[in-house]
């Protein structure tokens, strides 16, 4: 079975092949808490992740071999599962280094100056429940039972200390970080994830993910996590002519392929100058493609890794659905420049974006250690 270790240089479930299943999870810290409980905590969640992420227990004594007059340490529901290829990746958000102007972990001068709360964007309707978050948890897994008993566990280890803010449950990747992993689809249809960057790409992620030594040294081999709940009214793109469709996302549905060369593969690269058979760019200048591209964007890329989701239905019988956006970068400025130029996306119109956080994500722990340990060295 799959399994992925806890310790290393960078944390695990950012490269990592990405699983088929999501558990995302933003907590708040506790009133009147301080640095040794927020330490405590981290120490804590720790040791339970790298136990589950090898498929074992939260504890040696775990669901059954506890006191029989006591609640067992492991809540029990992964028993007899694999680790299916469970990673749990921790961050930490705004919130935690100052909150109202207060420093309650003694931490808030290692704060790195882009770690503030996302700006306003064009057309969302964020809500505070779906938001935010001292600290946030990301577990992913092949499994989807293993992927929610690692947020359970992780909840109840942090009782008293921290409580759980809003998660999110994600089915269906929309993206691929491995050359073999095939690119999956998201619930417009299409293909999702061909303009990613790739796992073996170290260049592209020293340059685009791994934060460098231009920001916080307790940051750095660590990344910048976004995540967007993003709600799509697949009612209505489901009225929509599929070439329409292809307009707006500058690929074709079947293969995936640039508008540029709509026989061709998904793997070429879109010819942005390219003129269709009305004269005009092939690529529509609205699509998305040509909007979230580098070419538009000096440069940037961002390594996507967000879930669709499925929250049961509206009361006007919709489907509550969407895309739950993650995406990994070195810099919080990167994701902003992007999600600006997609503000005139023509995808807009069966969008809305209900959630946002911003979360620094440290670098892996040492062996032994715990997450986030060098930030309070
Ligand atoms: C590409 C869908 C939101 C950034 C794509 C592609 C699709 C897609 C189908 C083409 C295939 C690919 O290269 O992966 C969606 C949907 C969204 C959404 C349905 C919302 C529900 C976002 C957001 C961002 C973003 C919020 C960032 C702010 C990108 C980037 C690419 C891309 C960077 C690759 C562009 C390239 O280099 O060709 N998206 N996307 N997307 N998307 Fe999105």
């Amino acid at each position: 079975a799959r399994t992925h270790p806890f310790s290393g240089t960078h944390q695990a479930g950012i490269t990592t092949p990405v699983q088929d299943h999501l558990h995302f999870a933003a907590f708040d810290m506790m009133a009147r808490t301080d640095r040794d409980d927020l330490i405590s905590l981290l120490q804590d969640w720790s040791y339970a992740a790298a136990r589950m992420v090898a498929g074992l227990e939260v504890s040696v004594k775990g669901a059954v071999g506890g006191s029989p007059q006591a609640p067992p340490d492991d809540t029990g529901e992964a028993l007899g599962l694999p680790a299916a290829g469970l990673t749990i990746t921790f961050g930490f958000g705004p919130t935690l280094f100052e909150a109202d102007g207060v420093d309650r972990y003694g931490i808030a001068a290692q704060r790195p100056a882009g770690l503030v709360r996302l700006p306003a964007f064009l057309g969302e309707d964020l809500q505070p429940a779906l938001s935010d978050g001292d600290l946030c948890v990301q577990a992913c897994a092949d499994d989807p039972q293993v992927a929610v008993h690692a947020i359970r566990n992780l909840s109840r280890i942090a009782f008293g200390r921290a409580r759980l803010r809003w998660s999110q449950l994600g089915f269906g990747r929309t993206s691929r970080t491995t050359a073999d992993q095939q690119t999956p689809r998201n619930l417009f249809g299409y293909k999702d994830g061909t303009a990613n960057i790739l796992a073996d790409d170290t260049a592209a992620l020293d340059a685009h993910v791994w934060v460098g030594a231009d920001d916080q040294p307790w940051l750095r081999g660590g990344s910048y996590l976004v995540a967007r709940k993003i709600a799509m009214i697949i009612e209505s793109w489901d009225r929509v002519r599929l070439e329409e469709q292809d307009r707006i996302i500058g690929r074709t549905k079947g293969e995936g392929a640039p508008l540029s060369a709509p026989a061709g593969r998904e793997g070429d690269p879109p010819d942005f100058a390219a003129l269709g058979a009305s004269g005009k760019p092939a690529i529509d200048v609205a699509s998305h493609v040509r909007l979230a591209h580098p070419d538009q964007n000096g440069g940037i890329q961002l390594l996507r890794r967000g879930y669709n989701y499925v929250d049961g239905n509206t009361a006007l019988g919709k489907l509550d659905a969407g895309l739950f956006f993650l995406s990994y970068q070195r810099r919080p400025e990167d994701f902003i420049a992007v999600q600006r130029s997609l503000s005139t996306d023509a995808m807009n119109e069966y969008l809305k974006h209900l959630g946002s956080g911003l979360w620094a994500i440290p670098p892996g722990a040492a062996q032994g250690s715990f997450v986030g340990a060098p930030l309070f060295a």
